[in-house]
């Protein structure tokens, strides 16, 4: 083993035996179903609860989650990818205490980095998530190469959707993908857009019918969020919409994040034994 590899070896078993932060990735078959406004309010939701969350925005190339809090931050993750600046520097300060990490383009070059980057990548992420209880990586829409990779190494995959025949088919799609890599991955379904309630029932027992038959595992939900005003409003104005007490996809999200902090999400699995770096560091052939 060479120094590197045993450095970095070093570090991720410091987090290996004592896993102090969960990791989620929110994806979606099809784009534009409400994927970083979850991940930012779900996000916000959880520190109101009391916990040290980070917001990772790893949609490739069209990064969004700034924009969506008025703010726009100076370094991206791809300055961190270029080897420009260590994570600490490119971390900005969101609403509500929220830590994120803006996206940006150049991320297609992610499993192309070489040693040299990767190893200063495990080395500074194995402290840095540390400060952490949840990290959360907003997804781009669909699955590429490169962030399979990363969808693969978290603890839980939340899949958003809505009651579109069309969305439901991309989503199942998306998970199917994503079984047939790692079929010991729990999914969590959102339902967004819920126009009638049985909408949104009906849409996650088509997935979770599907996910039965076709892949034979199971699928929790971790709930629906309605069709809201106060979503659009809350884009336009590029405040999250968490803080808008009329708003009820804000209920609805703080109830899907107080549901899942108090082990609501019936059968909600047990986290993968095998943590999230351990995970990237064997995905990306270390
Ligand atoms: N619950 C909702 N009620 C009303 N409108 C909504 C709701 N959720 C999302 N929207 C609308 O959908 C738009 C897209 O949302 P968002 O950017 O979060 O989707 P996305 O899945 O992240 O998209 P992409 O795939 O491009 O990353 C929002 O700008 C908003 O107008
Ligand atoms: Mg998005």
């Amino acid at each position: 083993m060479n120094d590197q590899a045993a450095r970095l070896r070093h570090e991720t078993q410091k987090v290996d035996n004592c896993p102090s932060f969960k990791t989620f990735a929110v994806v979606s078959g099809k784009g534009g179903v409400g994927k970083s406004n979850f991940s930012l309010n779900f996000a916000i939701s959880l520190i109101e609860l009391g916990h040290k969350v980070l917001l990772f925005d790893m949609d490739i190339g069209m990064g969004n989650v700034d924009i969506l809090m008025g703010k726009t931050a100076d370094l991206t993750i791809v300055d961190f990818f270029e080897g420009r600046q260590p994570l600490t520097e490119i971390v900005s300060e969101g609403p509500g205490n929220l830590s994120y990490i803006a996206g940006g383009t150049g991320l297609e070059n992610l499993v192309r980095l070489d040693q040299h980057l990767l190893d200063k990548f495990f080395d500074e992420i194995a402290v840095f998530f540390e400060k952490y209880d949840y990290v959360i990586f907003d997804m781009g829409a669909g699955l590429t190469e490169e962030t399979l990779n990363f969808i693969l190494s978290v603890d839980e995959i939340i899949v958003v959707t809505t009651p579109e025949p069309t969305s439901i088919t991309d989503a199942y799609s998306m998970m199917k993908h994503i079984h047939l890599q790692d079929a010991s991955l729990p999914f969590l379904i959102v339902v967004n857009r819920v126009i009638r309630d049985y909408d949104g029932i009906k849409t996650f027992k088509r997935l979770r019918t599907a996910a039965r038959k076709f892949l034979g595992r199971d699928v929790k939900a971790l709930g629906t969020i309605p069709e809201d005003k106060f979503v659009q409003q809350a884009v336009s104005s590029q405040t999250p919409f968490i803080f808008e007490e009329k708003s009820r996809a804000a209920k609805a999200v703080k109830k899907m994040a107080y549901r899942y902090e108090h082990k609501m999400i019936q059968d909600l699995p047990a986290s993968s034994p095998e943590s999230f770096l351990t995970k990237l560091k064997r995905l990306l052939s270390f």
